[in-house]
């Protein structure tokens, strides 16, 4: 805890300071400008600052090879400044805040539902069993699932998976919102009838919605079976493997 009786007048008393939020927060981590200003008795050993972003040397010294100084990305400062939200319910029960995974600024974005059990215990999205069949969904159309940005409407697991509500959703679209105008994606993949209804504000069915051209804020939309539903209807999978085909000619500029 910084307070104004903290010796910040001394190099060695902020170092030490900043040490202690890197063991709490890991290496990246945002000072507040206040702190931030205090860092302008800048000597040679000390922790390097770039932009709002500050890395601290390795804890263990004899393992570093260079001050490796990466400024956050618009994305990351963006989840940083929102992954302690608790604007619905779902944030005080979550263990973590699953904001999204991959390319920053991929041409592709793959938006699901909501953060499953796994994804609560990982802070990664689509890691369990649907998410491993993404990963060969991407993978058979030649990417890598780092080529590609993966998130969900929801950042907070719903207990026992139940569907999100209308608050939740209410609560979250923005930040879903402000993720795909950072990532710029030419192409959005809703994954599942939830993902595409919200997106599209529409309540058609699956099947209609996947047979009909759509777009969200000028990107086009293409909306398909989620992962979960093909591992319990599998003779979906060859409409989600055209739907795919569809992604990809998006994303070429083959199909307009
Ligand atoms: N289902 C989703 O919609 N998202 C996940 O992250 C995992 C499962």
């Amino acid at each position: 805890m910084i307070d104004n009786e903290t010796n910040l007048d001394s190099y060695g008393s902020a170092y030490r300071i900043i040490r202690d939020i890197e063991l709490f927060e890991g290496r990246y981590f945002i000072l507040s400008e206040e702190i931030f200003n205090e860092f302008s008795l800048k000597t040679k050993d000390s922790p390097e600052i770039k932009g709002n972003a500050i890395i601290a040397h390795d804890l263990d010294e004899s393992q570093q090879t260079s001050n490796e100084v990466r400024d956050l990305s618009e994305l990351e400062s963006f989840h940083e400044k929102i992954k302690g939200c608790l604007r619905c319910e779902l944030g005080g029960k979550r263990k973590k805040f699953v904001f999204g995974s991959g390319k920053d600024n991929s041409d592709i974005m793959f938006i699901g539902e909501a953060p499953g059990e796994e994804e609560d215990r990982t802070g990664k999205p689509f890691v369990g069993a649907a998410g491993e069949l993404l990963t060969k969904i991407i993978e058979a159309m030649h990417l890598k699932r780092d080529d590609v940005y993966i998130c969900n409407i929801l950042k907070c697991r719903p207990p026992n998976n139940r569907d999100p509500r209308n608050s939740e959703i209410a609560s979250c679209e923005p930040y879903l919102v402000k993720q795909i105008e950072l990532v710029k994606p030419k192409v959005i993949c809703a994954l599942g009838r939830f993902a595409a209804q919200t997106l599209l504000g529409s309540n058609e069915s699956m099947g209609r919605l996947r047979l009909n051209s759509h777009s969200f804020q000028g990107i086009p939309v293409v909306a398909t079976y989620h992962p979960a539903a093909l591992l319990r209807n599998p003779q979906w999978k060859r409409p989600t493997w055209e739907d795919m085909k569809k992604v990809r000619r998006l994303c070429d500029g083959v199909e307009l």
